[in-house]
């Protein structure tokens, strides 16, 4: 395996909070790696210490064997980092905008063009590049910053929240774009804390939590984790959901609750459920499903919090996008 990324115990303290507590983990070149987690996580302090914009209080990282810490100016060659706080300037053109990141790194003449006319055509908005940002779409937004990322055609991408608050399929249309990078040999390190983007675009995952990975390997790996059926039930608020939890504990069954629904995990759902539906007679019920095990259940698992798509958070999303316009 040949190690692209190599973050080596990274502590960030900012007085006394620790942001990123203790941090290591390899990626592989040209793999997608996702760091998977809740608001204030730590993923974003990780990835600016990565990408050396943050001093770490302690530890180091290496890309393509350059330390962030020693030898920024090297390090900064060879990645790319679209940033959560979206850059671009809402009154110039997507082109100009691209240009500018051409110019700052150096770049003049026919080769910035070149430059810049290959970067937003790999993100599919060479037909729109003079218009203004200001009348871009969301999705269009991520794709220009993605853009500005890649006109010194980066070795490995650090990309902060890239499909933060878009729909399902403008989420697509840059996974496709994500994975393209992974073709073409980059090396790709993402946050997100949308489990479905984690689960199908990365080769591993690390799950983090209070400036912590708490687990990590390939999708699959995280999902053996756990083993068995569960058995969920979504209940009525009407039902006395202490009274049904305290009849599983009797029938030596292990289960959670999260308000209204009750996670059973049983080794044999078939043998599980009719003790269930029994136990059901006579009361309400939403409904009643056999969850194969996703990564939403491993990461319940492992840091006991739901990681629920309307948890990312709305009010600073807002902040960010009146930012942008
Ligand atoms: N400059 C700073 N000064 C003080 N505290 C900070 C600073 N930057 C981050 N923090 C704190 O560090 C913790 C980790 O923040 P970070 O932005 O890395 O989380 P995150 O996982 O990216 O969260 P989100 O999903 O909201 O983007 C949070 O408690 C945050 O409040
Ligand atoms: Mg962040």
């Amino acid at each position: 395996m040949e190690v692209v990324v190599e973050a080596v115990n990274l502590v960030k303290r900012f007085g006394s909070v620790m942001a990123v507590n203790g941090v290591s983990f390899k990626i592989e070149k040209g793999s997608i790696y996702s760091l998977l987690g809740p608001n204030g996580a730590g993923k974003t302090t990780t990835i600016k210490m990565l990408s050396t914009l943050l001093k770490p209080t302690s530890g180091d990282a290496y890309i393509a064997g350059f330390s962030v810490v020693r030898e920024p100016l090297k390090v900064r060659r060879i990645i790319g980092l679209m940033p959560q706080d979206l850059t671009a300037d809402d009154e110039m053109t997507g082109w100009d905008n691209v240009m500018i990141q051409a110019r700052l790194y150096g770049y003049k003449g026919r080769e910035a063009e070149e430059r810049v006319k290959r970067a937003l055509d790999t993100v599919g908005l060479l037909d729109v590049a003079t218009r203004k940002v200001s009348t871009y779409s969301g999705g269009m937004r991520r794709r220009l910053e993605v853009a500005m990322s890649l006109v010194h055609d980066p070795e490995v991408l650090f990309l902060d929240e890239p499909t933060l608050g878009l729909d399902v399929q403008t989420r697509r249309v840059l996974w496709d774009l994500i994975r393209g990078f992974r073709r073409s040999g980059k090396t790709v390190l993402l946050t997100t804390h949308y489990m479905e983007e984690a689960e199908v675009l990365s080769d591993r995952v690390a799950i983090i939590d209070e400036g912590r990975i708490k687990a990590e390997g390939s999708p699959e790996e995280l999902k053996s984790r756990i083993r068995g059926d569960m058995i969920r039930l979504e209940l009525y608020t009407d039902i006395d959901v202490k009274g049904l939890a305290e009849e599983l504990s009797r029938l030596g069954l292990s289960y959670r609750v999260d308000s209204n629904t009750l996670t059973i995990s049983t080794y044999n759902a078939g043998e599980t459920l009719p003790l269930i539906i029994n136990m059901l007679a006579g009361k309400r019920v939403k409904s009643v499903n056999i969850v194969k095990p996703n990564l939403e259940e491993v990461f319940l698992e492992i840091t006991g919090k739901r990681l629920r798509e309307e948890s990312f958070d709305v009010f600073k999303y807002r902040v960010l996008t009146q930012r942008i316009r």
